[in-house]
C-alpha cells in the first residue's frame, strides 16, 4: 500500500472546515482518484476552544500556524488564514524552503508574493497550488496552464467576484440602489461587514493579474491593474443600459496591447447575447480567447465551503501523484516582462451618463465638450431624474479610444451644469 499524503492545514474558518468534510466525505473515492489517501496530520487556528463543527480530535493542534512548516511528519501544508503577508506570507516561506508542497486560496498573497513563491519552490523543487484563489470552484488555474498550454491566449476577461455579481444582479432585479443592496447582502451575508475589498474591485484584481500571468506567460503584476469598483453605480444606470440592450457587471480584463499588458477591473456594459451577461448572482466566470481553441467559458461557483475545498482538495489529489510543474506554467525566468500598456489606449465604444442640472444650454455644453475631444456620440438619452435632484443624461459613444473619452470628461470637470460625478463604462465588445 502506497503511504498516505500528509497534510497539515492552517486555518478552520469556511474554507478549512470545507476541506476537512470534503476529505472525509469522499475518502475512497479521492484514494482512488490520488492513488493513495490523503491524511490531515496537523490542524493550527486562532482559537483553539471554537466549537467548529467538525471531529478535530485526531489531529495535533498547533497554536502557531507558523510552526507547521517545520514538521518532519507533514508532506504539503494548506494555507486557509488569508491576508497577503503576515502568517500566512510567513507559513508559505518557510514551508517551501522546507522542501513541502503548498497550497492555498489566498488570492491576495499570490497576487502580492506569487513570483517569489514561485521561484522558491522552483529553487526547492516542490510544488506551490492555488486553484482555489481565482473563482472559487472553477477549475480555471487547471484550465489555462494545462488544457489551454499549447495556445496563445489573446485575452483572458470575466466575473470575478461574485459579491459584486449579486450586488448588479439584485439591482436589475428590484430596480434599487447600490446602497439599499449591499445592506441586504450584509444582512445575509452574502457581502462582508466591511466590503471595501470586494465592491471597490480589489479582490477582482487580485485574480485578474493571476491568470494574466498564467495566459500570457508573463510576470505577476498586480500593481498595474487599473481598478474601479461599484459604489457609483445607479439603479439608472442598469436600467439604462437594459433599454439599451446591455447588462451592468464588474469585468476584470486583461490583454496584450501594442505589445504591453494591459489589465483593468471596471463596470463594463455587456450585450445581452455575451454568455457574461447571463452570469447571475453569486456565480463567477472567466472567458479565454486561445489562437487554435478558440473561446473558452468557464462559469461556477466562485466561493463558498463546499466550491473552494473543491479546488483545494484538486490540488492535494495533484501533489499526490506527484503531477505538479512550474506554478505559472513555465519557469520563473521564462516569464516575459511586457510592461504596462495605458488603459487610454484601449478603443471601444463607450457608456456616460451625466446629472445634469435641468437648464438650457446643458446639453450644448456636454456635447461641444465630446466634438473636442473627438468623441462622436452613437446616442443619447435624457430621462429619469437622478437620487441627488439632477436629470440623467445617457449617451454611447463610437468607438473610439479611451483616453479622448476621459479627456471630454475632465473637461466638464467643475461645470455648474453637473450636479454629480459623471460616469464612464466601456462596452464590452469582444
Ligand atoms: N470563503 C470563500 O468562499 C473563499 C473563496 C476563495 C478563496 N478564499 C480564500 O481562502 C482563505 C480563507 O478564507 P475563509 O473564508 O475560510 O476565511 P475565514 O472563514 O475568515 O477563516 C480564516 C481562518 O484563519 C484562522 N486564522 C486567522 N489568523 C490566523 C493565524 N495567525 N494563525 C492561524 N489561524 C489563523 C481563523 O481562525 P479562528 O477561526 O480560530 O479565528 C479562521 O479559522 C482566504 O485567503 C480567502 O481569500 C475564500
Amino acid at each position: 500500500m502506497t503511504e498516505p499524503l500528509r497534510i497539515a492545514l492552517a486555518g478552520l474558518g469556511t474554507v478549512g472546515v470545507g476541506v476537512i468534510k470534503l476529505l472525509a466525505a469522499n475518502r475512497e473515492l479521492i484514494t482512488r482518484r490520488a492513488g493513495r489517501s490523503i491524511a490531515i496530520v496537523a490542524v493550527s487556528s486562532r482559537d483553539r476552544g471554537r466549537d467548529r463543527a467538525v471531529d478535530l480530535s485526531h489531529f495535533d493542534w498547533v497554536d502557531d500556524a507558523t510552526k507547521l512548516a517545520e514538521r518532519s511528519d507533514v508532506d504539503a501544508v494548506v494555507e486557509l488564514i488569508g491576508g497577503s503577508d503576515g502568517s500566512a506570507l510567513t507559513l508559505a516561506r518557510n514551508t517551501i524552503a522546507a522542501g513541502r508542497a503548498f497550497v492555498t486560496a489566498n488570492k491576495a498573497m499570490i497576487a502580492h508574493h506569487g513570483l517569489e513563491l514561485a521561484q522558491a519552490a522552483e529553487t526547492a523543487g516542490t510544488a506551490l497550488k492555488y486553484e482555489a484563489a481565482v473563482a472559487g470552484g472553477i477549475p480555471v488555474i487547471k484550465g489555462l496552464r494545462e488544457g489551454a498550454a499549447a495556445n496563445e491566449i489573446a485575452q483572458v476577461y470575466g466575473i470575478l467576484n461574485g459579491t459584486c455579481n449579486y450586488i448588479l444582479t439584485t439591482m436589475e432585479a428590484e430596480g434599487s440602489d447600490f446602497g439599499a443592496v449591499l445592506a441586504d447582502a450584509q444582512a445575509l451575508g452574502y457581502a462582508e461587514a466591511d466590503p471595501a475589498f470586494d465592491v471597490d474591485g480589489v479582490d477582482a484584481a487580485h485574480k485578474l493579474s493571476i491568470l494574466a500571468s498564467l495566459s500570457f506567460g508573463t510576470r505577476l503584476d498586480f500593481a498595474a491593474v487599473s481598478t474601479t469598483g461599484i459604489r457609483t453605480i445607479l439603479a439608472g444606470d442598469i436600467a439604462q443600459a437594459k433599454a439599451l440592450g446591455y447588462r451592468v457587471r464588474l469585468v476584470g480584463r486583461a490583454e496584450i496591447v501594442g505589445g504591453a499588458l494591459l489589465q483593468s477591473v471596471q463596470p463594463c456594459l455587456v450585450p445581452v447575447s455575451h454568455p457574461l451577461a447571463h452570469v447571475a448572482g453569486a456565480m463567477n466566470a472567466v472567458v479565454a480567447e486561445g489562437n487554435f481553441v478558440g473561446r473558452l467559458f468557464f462559469e461556477g461557483r466562485g466561493a463558498g465551503e463546499g466550491p473552494t475545498a473543491s479546488a483545494v482538495v484538486a490540488d492535494l489529489i495533484d501533489i499526490a501523484r506527484g503531477e505538479y510543474g512550474p506554478a505559472f506554467a513555465m519557469p520563473v525566468s521564462s516569464l516575459a516582462d511586457p510592461g504596462r500598456a495605458d488603459t487610454g489606449n484601449r478603443v471601444g465604444q463607450f457608456y456616460l451618463r451625466f446629472t445634469v442640472a435641468d437648464r438650457p444650454g446643458v446639453l450644448a455644453e456636454i456635447t461641444a465638450a465630446m466634438r473636442d475631444a473627438g468623441v462622436s456620440i452613437e446616442s443619447m438619452i435624457q430621462r429619469g431624474e437622478a437620487p441627488d435632484g439632477g436629470v440623467l443624461l445617457v449617451m454611447t459613444t463610437h468607438a473610439g479610444p479611451e483616453r479622448d473619452v476621459i479627456a471630454a470628461v475632465s473637461a466638464l470637470s467643475g461645470s455648474a451644469s453637473l450636479v454629480g460625478k459623471p460616469m464612464v463604462m466601456p462596452i464590452l465588445d469582444v
